[in-house]
């Protein structure tokens, strides 16, 4: 499974940075490296209120102080389908 983080420049002001730290830790401590691609991406055309994650086709807009609730909520439950 494909995870885009939006590295646009409004997202990076939002903090797609920490995001991908985040994500990347909890997919070590997870042990979930091999299920699941991080990417960059470019601007997703979606600035919005957060930084833009897209998973296969949906668009979510992701706050770094809850980027490990949206881990444990979407990734990982998309993960698993
Ligand atoms: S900069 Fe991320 S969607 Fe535009």
């Amino acid at each position: 499974m494909k995870v885009q983080i939006c590295i646009g420049s409004s997202c990076h002001l939002r903090g797609s940075e920490a995001i991908v730290k985040t994500f990347g830790r909890l997919l070590k401590e997870e042990q979930m490296d091999a299920q699941v691609e991080l990417c960059g991406s470019f601007c997703m055309g979606a600035c919005s209120k957060g930084v833009s994650v897209k998973i296969g086709e949906g668009i979510y807009h992701v706050k770094p102080e809850d980027a490990e609730d949206f881990f444990h909520e979407v990734i990982q439950k998309e993960a698993v389908r």
